[in-house]
């Protein structure tokens, strides 16, 4: 296969820093280079968000999570595959272009106070770089990052919209770049932590056509953990709160990067702090050993009494210090995760817990649309066996079996799964992940068989993209 390689983005590295390497260029290709076939009924775009702008002003910024947004488009028809990338003009990325790196971020220091932070959300001290995540409200698209100022996108040019406003006074400070989707209400339903004397975190479903928040639940909280994601089963929102735990009046104090005011207390286990979804009471308090986890999985109701929380565990928080950047890429390797499904006794209290499956994973999905808040089989995860992800998984969490997918110097993403027209098996469809080839020194689109988890197809993208966190399949 023959390159154009003059650009900007001739690859620096030849294996997995490539994938820390910073993306510059935006491009547009009508069709890219396919081997194998892509399913003609594809007829969507994968949309992804990745950190692509890792240094600034000549300076490497300090953690991978802080890396500048640039949209990544996959659009198919007829089984071709388009491409696009863009950065998106927040106001992170007008600075970084001028080589300044003014509003802090989750680990790199802004070199000033972070008081302001905590007096007021928009601050000029608060960042902007939605580099986590996109969610569809309705007919509006958003990138997100884990303060609440989502950014507005077009999901066929990438074109930057704007900051999504919120007709509401709800305040906060912090929040999750994942929410779920109430399909009867039409809600995005999310959190957000409000740091203050007495902190609280606020639940609140936001309509598909309006801008105004609709709180579900308050609860009031001394020190809130740190907490990347939450879960969702048919009566119940579930936060799982592990005790990386922050002072809030240390925190407006302190000086230092934001995560770095997070404490890891483990003498004080994990919470589950279980909601009602109609009420918005608080159903129960659940204690267990401590563990930390980004991503929850899936989680639903087996009985009246009986809710199950699927999550990937870590024994602490070292993945966080991992990642901070050196010169190359991360700092650590990935730690060890274990898949595990718990079992809360909601009437009994009792919390217990079981591992799905063996060896470390990540970047969980499911069929969310049909089995999010259900009982499940099949979740499709980035999988590592040594320093870096380099498979892509199916685990059937019910039989504890499993399907790999890996290549060499292949490091794959977050595996999304896409549904077959008409097809109603669990697993009737494909899934796509953006993989980085280090030895070609670029990334290409790969298409799996979501049954067999056999390779379809590639297609392959005109440069490294930049490893990343998450994206989303939009029809
Ligand atoms: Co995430």
């Amino acid at each position: 296969m023959v390159w154009n390689m003059t650009t900007s983005t001739v690859a620096r590295q030849t294996d997995v820093r490539l994938g820390f390497a910073s993306l510059e260029e935006e491009t547009a290709v009508d069709r890219l280079p396919v081997s194998g076939e892509v399913p003609a009924w594809l007829t969507g775009a994968l949309v992804r968000v990745t950190p692509a702008l890792l240094e600034v002003g000549g300076r490497r910024l300090a953690h991978w999570f802080d890396g500048v947004a640039m949209l990544n488009r996959f659009g198919f028809a007829d089984g071709r595959v388009s491409y696009r990338n863009r950065f998106i003009d927040s106001l992170a990325y007008r600075d970084a272009k001028e080589g300044e790196w003014r509003h802090g971020g989750f680990a790199t220091d802004p070199c000033r106070s972070i008081f302001k932070r905590v007096q007021s959300m928009f601050s000029p001290d608060v960042t902007d770089n939605p580099n986590v995540n996109l969610a569809r409200i309705g007919e509006r698209y958003i990138a997100m990052t884990e303060t609440p100022m989502p950014i507005e996108f077009d999901p066929e040019t990438l074109d930057t919209i704007g900051h999504l406003a919120y007709a509401d006074s709800l305040k906060a400070h912090v929040t999750t770049a994942h929410p779920h989707h109430d399909p009867e209400r039409d809600e995005l339903v999310n959190y957000v932590a409000r740091f203050s004397r007495v902190s609280e975190y606020v639940l609140y479903g936001l309509p598909a056509a309006s801008s105004r928040r609709r709180v579900i639940a308050k609860l009031p909280v001394e020190r809130p953990a740190y907490m990347h994601a939450f879960g969702m089963s048919g009566r119940h929102l579930i936060l799982a709160e592990y005790p990386l735990r922050v002072n809030p009046l240390k925190l407006a104090l302190s000086g230092k990067p934001f995560i770095e005011n997070y404490v890891w207390t483990p003498e004080e286990g994990t919470k589950f702090q279980v909601i009602d979804r109609e009420t918005g009471a608080v159903r129960g308090t659940y204690e267990t050993e401590p563990f930390f986890c980004f991503h929850h999985v899936n989680a639903f109701e087996r009985s009246a009494s009986e809710l199950v929380v699927d999550l990937i565990a870590y024994a602490d928080p070292t993945i966080i210090d991992a990642l901070y950047l050196d010169e190359h890429g991360p700092r650590g390797a990935i730690p060890s995760t274990e898949l595990r499904r718990y079992v809360i006794d909601l009437a009994g209290g009792a919390v217990r817990w079981e591992k799905l499956a063996e060896g470390t994973v990540e970047l969980p999905r499911i069929d969310y649309a049909r089995r999010n808040a259900r009982d499940y089989a099949y979740a499709y995860l980035a999988g590592s066996g040594g320093d870096w992800l380099d498979r892509l998984v199916k685990v059937d969490v019910r039989e504890g079996t499993r399907r790999e997918w890996s290549a060499p110097d292949c490091h794959p993403g977050e595996p999304i799964f896409v549904r077959g027209p008409g097809d109603e098996s669990e697993d009737g469809g494909v899934v796509l992940s953006v993989v980085l080839d280090a030895a070609a020194g670029h990334s290409f689109l790969l298409v799996l068989d979501a049954g067999s988890f056999e390779e379809l197809a590639r297609a392959a993208a005109p440069h490294h993209i930049p490893f990343g966190f998450h994206g989303q399949y939009l029809r």
